[in-house]
């Protein structure tokens, strides 16, 4: 399963250049089932989930053409050959279930294998159901699989209330909707920057869309949308877990290829717990200033403090001056990296969503194991700056999310090496 073997202590000085975001563009990937015509996708990351879902739309029909080199992907559908993903596929990708709303919009029927649970929570996806409900889907659930079709033959625009801002419910619904037939209204929408990245690249195939990066998206419906290119947005959580690396470590770092917007609130947090940061246009610069003073953190929905941001950041307090409580308000349990941060020598308190970090001089190195694509993150940054070898064990986990992070981080002047 591959492991990295760090030797904490180097501070990380030089320049990154950040890779595109993985969490836009898979569900851009499944929006390519929406056209017959040729679309370009640059700048593409070297992923394992963008390669799964690659897979998974060329199985349903889609002409896949990778050009690794130039990292370009070129997708068009001419037809669907197939409305299944199953559960084999789905529990290695989440984000497969993105699939539905573009097969209801092209094809009227589609079947998806539930995704299940995953290590940070159980991940239910009544909100994208509800939705399809809403546009005229009938949806059975039966064996493990959603089933739905469109008695119609085609989905209407529908007013639909989002319980809670879900970032895939948004994306599914506003995928399907630009095929409906009428205006579609999505309210507690999502907005964060993957939503906009995926209705800017729809919006070129022609979509009608407005209100995207807000918490209400207007979408009517068009009989037809063509081939687009589009080059993916940078991503803001390889951003923040880098410029996190960097503090840890009492580095000076410049990253290009950034959003300095879309970081804002990792920003704020790192600057309050005393870290120097410039921002570009398009780049961010960050220099830690000695030990960093513990600060509170509680997470939500853009433009609010990022899930994904929170287990890097907990890595990060474990050697703050002072006490720092995180609070997780968007998953149930996404604290899976606390026991590994623990055999390091971390002090921390879990109640519930609530985990209470005393502050330490330093850590100790261990071996460790990721669960999870953020927790391997977390992991990563506490050997950065431990005392010591640490192995962080399962790094498929981290492969899935970050391009050859390794290689960037020794750039940096980080000890770390991969071993198979
Ligand atoms: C996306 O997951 C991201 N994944 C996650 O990133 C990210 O943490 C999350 O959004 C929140 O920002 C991708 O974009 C591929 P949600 P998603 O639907 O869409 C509940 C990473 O590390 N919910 O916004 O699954 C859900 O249980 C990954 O890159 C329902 O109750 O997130 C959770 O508590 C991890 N019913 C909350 O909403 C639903 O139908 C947020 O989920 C859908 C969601």
């Amino acid at each position: 399963m591959g492991a990295f073997v760090i030797e904490g202590g180097n501070p990380l000085f030089g320049n990154a250049v950040i890779s595109s975001s993985k969490n836009a563009i898979l569900p851009i990937i499944s929006a390519c089932l929406l056209s017959d015509e040729e679309s370009l996708i640059k700048q593409i990351p070297g992923l394992d989930d963008v390669t799964v879902m690659c897979e998974l739309v060329s199985n349903l029909g889609a002409n896949v053409e990778v050009d690794g080199r130039n990292r370009k992907i070129y997708i068009k559908t001419p037809t669907l050959t197939g409305y299944f993903a199953d559960y084999e596929l789905v529990s290695k990708l989440r984000a497969s279930f993105l699939i539905m709303g573009a097969l209801l919009a092209r094809a009227g029927k589609a079947k998806v294998a539930l995704p299940g649970g995953c290590p940070i929570g159980s991940r239910p996806v009544d909100l994208h159901l509800k939705g399809f409900e809403a546009m005229g889907a009938v949806i059975e659930n039966g064996h493990g699989f959603i089933e739905a079709t469109c008695p119609s033959g085609r989905l209407k625009g529908a007013n639909i209330y989002l319980d809670f801002p879900s970032v895939g419910a948004t994306e599914n619904l506003l995928i399907a909707a630009v095929l409906a037939d009428g205006e579609t209204v999505i309210e507690n929408a999502a907005s964060e920057p993957e939503i906009v990245d995926l209705a800017t690249f729809l919006t070129k195939m022609g979509a009608k869309i407005t209100g995207a990066g807000t918490d209400t998206i207007i979408v009517k419906g068009v009989d037809k949308v063509r081939g687009a290119e589009h080059t993916i947005m940078p991503d803001r959580i390889e951003a923040g877990t880098l410029m996190t690396a960097a503090a840890v470590t009492g580095g000076d770092i410049t990253l290009s290829n950034v959003v300095p917007e879309h970081l804002k609130p990792v920003t704020a947090k790192l600057r309050e717990s005393g870290a120097e940061i410039i921002e570009g246009d398009t780049e961010v610069r960050i220099k830690s200033n000695g030990r960093p003073s513990a600060v509170d953190i509680k997470t939500h929905p853009f433009p609010g403090f990022p899930t994904d941001m929170q287990a890097p950041l907990s890595a990060y307090l474990c050697t703050a001056e002072g006490t720092s409580v995180i609070v997780e308000t968007i998953f149930e349990n996404r604290f899976m990296h606390v026991n590994e941060l623990r055999r390091m020598g971390a002090q921390i308190r879990v109640d519930g969503r609530t985990a209470i970090i005393e502050g330490l001089d330093h850590m100790q190195g261990a071996q460790v194991r990721a669960t999870d694509l953020r927790a391997g993150a977390a992991l990563i940054i506490a050997g950065l700056a431990a005392v010591g070898t640490t192995e962080v064990l399962d790094i498929h986990h981290i492969d899935r999310g970050y391009e050859f992070i390794e290689n960037k981080l020794q750039r940096l002047g980080a000890n770390i090496k991969r071993v198979c």
